[in-house]
């Protein structure tokens, strides 16, 4: 059996909303120290939805597909939905990563909350609870 489902390697090969937004208002970025592995998020976001959203990801094909499904995850989505997202979601939505791959897709939900942390700041909002209590999910196997 192949290691990679046929929606991971989709979305490794043709990853969606790659790249920088140069009117993003809320931009956040995560990095794991063991892989060194480092994911950046632009979002924009206009009357409370993500109207537009990018990513550059230096990593492995796991993080990239993570990166390009939770980016359409989020997108065209209420700010509120954005915050909820997890990385089991992502995992879901991608019909499984190998365990050992999983903490990749811990990098895009960090990166998303970080991005989201920016806009608030920004706005001059203050954080949502969600965020400030948002602890990464924990690897045990890397
Ligand atoms: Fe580090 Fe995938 S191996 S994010």
């Amino acid at each position: 059996m192949a290691l990679y489902n046929e929606k991971v390697m989709d979305h490794f090969r043709n990853p969606r909303n790659v790249g920088a937004l140069e009117d993003a208002n809320g931009v956040g970025e995560s990095g794991n120290a063991v892989c060194g592995d480092i994911m950046k998020v632009y979002l924009k976001i206009e009357d409370g939805i993500v109207k537009d959203v990018g990513f550059e990801t230096f990593g492995c094909g796991s993080a990239i597909a993570s990166s390009s499904m939770a980016t359409e995850l989020i997108k065209g989505k209420p700010v509120e939905e954005a915050l909820e997202l997890s990385n089991k979601a992502v995992v879901e939505a991608l019909e499984g990563l190998p365990l050992r791959k999983v903490h990749c897709s811990i990098l895009a939900e960090e990166a998303i909350k970080a991005a989201l942390e920016d806009y608030y700041r920004k706005q001059g909002l203050p954080i949502p609870q969600k965020i400030l209590d948002y602890k990464p999910a924990v690897e045990e196997d890397h």
